[in-house]
């Protein structure tokens, strides 16, 4: 395994009795999700998926990757949230945060349709200028605002620059197997067209073609993220928490949770991680924030974030616990330069690698937060790699899981994510919506 959990850390904050008292509620919430008897279960697509995907669909996503790298300087991905996160979080991490400036023989990829901002939307649109375009839009429900906004926009681009039938051979649409109007229209409009599992949810749908056909797209081997992916499903099945990192995990979250530790930060180290904390945040935050419930999910980038939100970590309100990812090996090494004048004192790291500078760091600051009364977990984790990030994935797809159910919530659905939409269509003029317009108009003044 690429993943190792160091729990060393935890030691003043729970006892080994208390993972004895936790166990059971562990094994319940893994019988659940194995015999599909818990909440939510229609939604257990992405448990064996790393094995069962299809591999027919498999095929066209990496000949439609191929296809795009070959005629197209840039992709559009349309989506937001579930049909968003994963592929950007995947391609920063594994390329990088600045993938679009690199020199490189793959497209460029700007996500769109991800937020409600005009400056958002026409700067994307700025940057398609003069360049040979594709579109790859994503939408289970295929009626969410934000990318159908983004969407009727670019279809309009390709179509005022290709014609109909050239935009056609540009467009890609995720959606769902057969439902909704996404579907409807792609089918009557020729489009290429991969689909969303029925029993996969958003913010567990990276590893299905909603994360893997941009991900393929930026050349990177989906293959080895699914090996990866497959060898976490294998390795966690054990009941038995010294002997599965990944149910320890879920386990640590509930019972510092109920010692009042009601914020978790997952904390890293590495800038090209910073979109996969964000995707972190959306899986456990929409799966276990409901009824009242549910460890608030953060994240910051050390030592970045140590010159911001240090203090607060170190010193302020103590709901905190820290899970902290440690990659070990990264693409690059980097030796810090000697300077014969010494100016800046730091003479005591000429030739240091700034990796351990990292490391040392890292330690430190554990050491010190741990201190200060927050609980640290480490992730240790082998390499910057397809195959580690893959395991990454799953580790934390089946820890949300478990966790929601020992927290006795629906990990599964997203009932709060409606109310802001009501309102909104109803203040917009949606047809249907008039009489709560009526009551929400009065309540703002508007
Ligand atoms: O996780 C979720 O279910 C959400 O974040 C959805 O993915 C998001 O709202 C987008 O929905 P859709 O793919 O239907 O456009």
């Amino acid at each position: 395994m690429s993943i190792k959990l160091n729990t060393h850390y935890l030691e003043s904050f729970i006892q080994p009795h208390e993972f004895e008292r936790i166990a059971p509620e562990v094994r319940m919430a893994d019988d659940m999700l194995r015999s599909k008897t818990g909440a939510g279960n229609d939604f257990l697509g992405w448990v064996d998926l790393p094995d069962r995907y299809d591999r027919e669909e498999f095929a066209r996503i990496q000949a439609c990757a191929e296809k795009i790298r070959k005629t197209c300087q840039v992709l559009v991905v349309i989506g937001i949230g579930g049909s968003y996160l994963g592929a950007r979080a995947v391609i920063e991490f594994l390329k990088s945060p600045n993938y679009n400036l690199l020199p490189k023989e793959t497209p460029n990829i700007y996500f769109a349709g991800n937020s409600i901002s005009s400056d958002a939307l026409t700067e994307i649109l700025s940057l398609c200028e003069g360049k040979d375009v594709c579109v790859n839009v994503i939408s289970k429900s295929g009626t969410t605002t934000e990318p159908a906004v983004a969407f009727r926009v670019f279809r309009n681009l390709l179509e005022e620059k290709y014609g109909k039938e050239g935009a056609r051979e540009r467009i890609f649409v995720t959606t769902d197997r057969a439902r909704g109007t996404l579907k409807q229209f792609s089918t009557d409009a020729g489009y290429e067209t991969f689909v969303v599992p029925d029993d996969v949810g958003g913010r567990f749908s990276v590893l299905t073609a909603v994360g893997l056909l941009p991900i393929a797209a930026a050349g990177i081997d989906i293959l080895k993220l699914m090996e990866g992916a497959a060898a976490a499903s294998h390795a966690y099945t054990s009941t038995d928490l010294d002997r599965n990192d990944c149910y320890k995990y879920a386990a640590i979250r509930n019972l510092l949770y109920r010692k009042g530790k009601s914020v978790e930060i997952l904390a890293g180290y590495e800038p090209f991680a910073a979109m996969f904390h964000e995707w972190w945040k959306q899986l456990y935050g929409e799966s276990e924030g409901k009824d009242g419930k549910g460890v608030y999910p953060a994240s910051v980038i050390f030592s970045t974030d140590l010159h911001s939100l240090g203090q607060f970590i170190q010193d302020g309100n103590r709901i905190l616990f820290e899970t902290v990812i440690d990659i070990a090996d990264t693409h690059r090494r980097f030796a810090i330069p000697n300077d014969p004048a010494n100016i800046d004192g730091l003479n005591f790291l000429s030739g240091k690698e700034l990796d351990d500078v990292k490391k040392t760091a890292m330690l430190g600051t554990v050491l010190a937060h741990v201190d200060g009364g927050v609980p640290n977990t480490v992730i240790e984790v082998s390499e910057r790699s397809e195959f580690a990030l893959g395991e990454l994935i799953y580790f934390f797809e089946l820890a949300c899981a478990v966790s929601g159910y020992v927290l006795s919530v629906n990990p599964f659905d997203q009932p709060g994510v409606e109310s802001y939409k009501k309102n909104m269509f109803a203040l917009l003029g949606k047809p249907g919506y008039e009489s709560m317009r009526a009551e929400l108009a009065k309540r703002l003044n508007y």
